[in-house]
């Protein structure tokens, strides 16, 4: 037996890899893969644990699909992701009618997994140990699209008091960069053009070497520093225009990283590094190992070499002893950064977590007062910020057609921000063209194609 697939996928940019690492493995094994959860034979939630909101949606969505079973017999409903991995078997009980629950360490099993429920043998739990290795080559589908994202470090050995991440997700590991250039260049061979690179603390790959082996040595390179040698053995791909990584943390931001960054025409001039917070008490509390000086510096170092660099970062409002002064400051210090785009949360406290024994100190409404006004800040700032863009002519690196209106197509420059443009007729898929910015709001940018490259 086998059948057709469809996936849910909620939270971050890892997760989403995962999805396509899953969808790909089912593929390989006979399974189709489908748009419309009403055609589907099997219907996979992937999920995020990273607060409680996205928790919930999720939840939600279980259940929904649980009691749909009696419309449904023949269904089989999974979840997968980082809550699978954390509540395990705790998911079954929950949810009467759910026949799988699958870890992220153990998703390469997924075909296996499904083919035990449609012979009768479910319910199956498969979740095992966060750090258990996935094989070493992840798969992935023929690109409809000319970005994609790449695994180059799993799991995280901060311990940021509030955050979920490495106890779901295991100690930090590096992949091994030979894995790494095998997949990025067989995906550009498949028309990928812009590739981020992920891990929850990017600037440490490499360092984890005594978990799971660098092999950066194995290639020659102008740095010493594995993040930075990665960076250029990625940029020696051919036809590989633009490389990114995220997320970032100050202590990774050194001298030779500020020079890659310079230096490799393909690595874009866009970091994404969350701050968190800009009071050292709080960030002190958040145990992010860096001051706001620190972030500061780190930030006034990756300028100097590259002066045009957009940055982008996470805030949390409503932390456990959150003042207003404490609020202030951060409000202050983001105009001073002067991010091109930041997002906001409300803070959530995650079973477990340090933080979570401190109890919230901020109440709901005053966690979504700063949470309005910081976003209000961030869009003025994002506005004028792209007020100058305007009269410019940037590269777009084409996505396609806009999902509200065929007629206008859009793009990425390679700061990240979005493009959107009527298509002349000529501009395809993967292009890269020259846009004239004429209009702009605080997410997005208009303008007319001026050539292709
Ligand atoms: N509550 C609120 N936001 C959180 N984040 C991580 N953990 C929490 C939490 N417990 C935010 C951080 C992180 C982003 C991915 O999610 O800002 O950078
Ligand atoms: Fe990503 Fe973290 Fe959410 Fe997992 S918990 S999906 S790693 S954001």
């Amino acid at each position: 037996m086998s059948g057709s697939v469809y996936f849910h996928t909620y939270g971050c940019q890892m997760n989403e890899r995962d999805g396509e690492s899953a969808a790909a493995w089912l593929e390989e094994s006979g399974f189709r893969i489908v748009e419309e959860e009403e055609e589907a034979d099997v219907v996979i939630v992937n999920t995020c644990s990273v607060r409680e909101k996205a928790e919930e949606k999720a939840l939600g969505k279980l259940g929904l699909l649980a009691a749909s079973k009696r419309r449904y017999p023949g269904r089989c409903v999974g979840v997968m992701g980082c809550m699978a991995q954390r509540l395990g078997e705790r998911l079954l009980e929950r949810f009467k009618g759910l026949d799988f629950v699958i870890g992220t360490s153990r998703l390469h099993r997924l075909a296996e997994v499904i083919r035990c429920v449609q012979e009768g043998g479910g319910p199956v739990v498969e979740v095992g140990e966060a750090e258990e290795e996935r094989p070493e080559l992840e798969p992935f589908r023929k690109p409809v699209h000319p970005i994609a994202f790449v695994n180059i470090l799993y799991g995280c050995n901060r311990r940021c008091s509030y955050c979920i991440v490495p106890s779901v997700r295991g100690k930090e590991r590096s992949r091994l960069a030979k894995a790494i250039l095998a997949e990025i260049t067989e995906r550009v061979l498949k028309g990928v053009r812009d590739v981020t690179l992920l891990g929850q603390d990017v600037m440490a790959y490499g360092r984890s070497a005594a978990v799971w082996g660098d092999d950066t040595a194995f290639f020659s390179s102008r740095f010493r520093e594995p993040f930075p040698r990665l960076l250029e053995a990625v940029s020696r791909i051919p036809d590989l225009w633009r490389v990114r990584f995220t997320s970032g943390h100050p202590s990774g931001c050194t001298d030779e990283l500020a020079w890659a960054i310079a230096e490799l025409p393909p690595v874009c001039e866009h970091l994404h590094m969350p701050l968190q917070s800009a009071s050292d008490r709080i960030l002190r509390r958040m145990r992010r190992g860096y001051t706001v000086e620190a972030y500061r510096e780190a930030v006034t170092r990756l300028r100097a070499a590259v002066p045009n660099l957009a940055l982008t970062t996470d805030v949390i409002v409503g932390f456990p002893g959150e003042t207003e002064n404490d609020f202030e400051a951060t409000r202050a210090f983001m105009d001073e950064m002067g991010f091109d785009n930041a997002f906001i949360f409300k803070y959530s406290a995650r079973p477990g977590t340090p933080a979570a024994a401190w109890g919230e100190t901020v109440s709901e409404e005053e966690k979504q007062r700063r949470n309005q006004v910081l976003l209000a800040d961030q869009n003025r700032r994002s506005q004028a910020i792209h007020d100058r863009l305007i009269g410019q002519t940037l590269e777009v690196l084409v996505e396609g057609p806009s999902l509200r209106n065929a007629e206008r197509w859009s793009g990425r420059t390679r700061t990240n921000k979005i493009v959107v443009f009527p298509n002349p007729g000529r501009v395809q898929i993967g292009d890269r063209v020259l846009v004239r910015i004429e209009r702009a709001m605080p997410q997005t940018l208009y303008g007319e194609v001026a050539q292709n490259e």
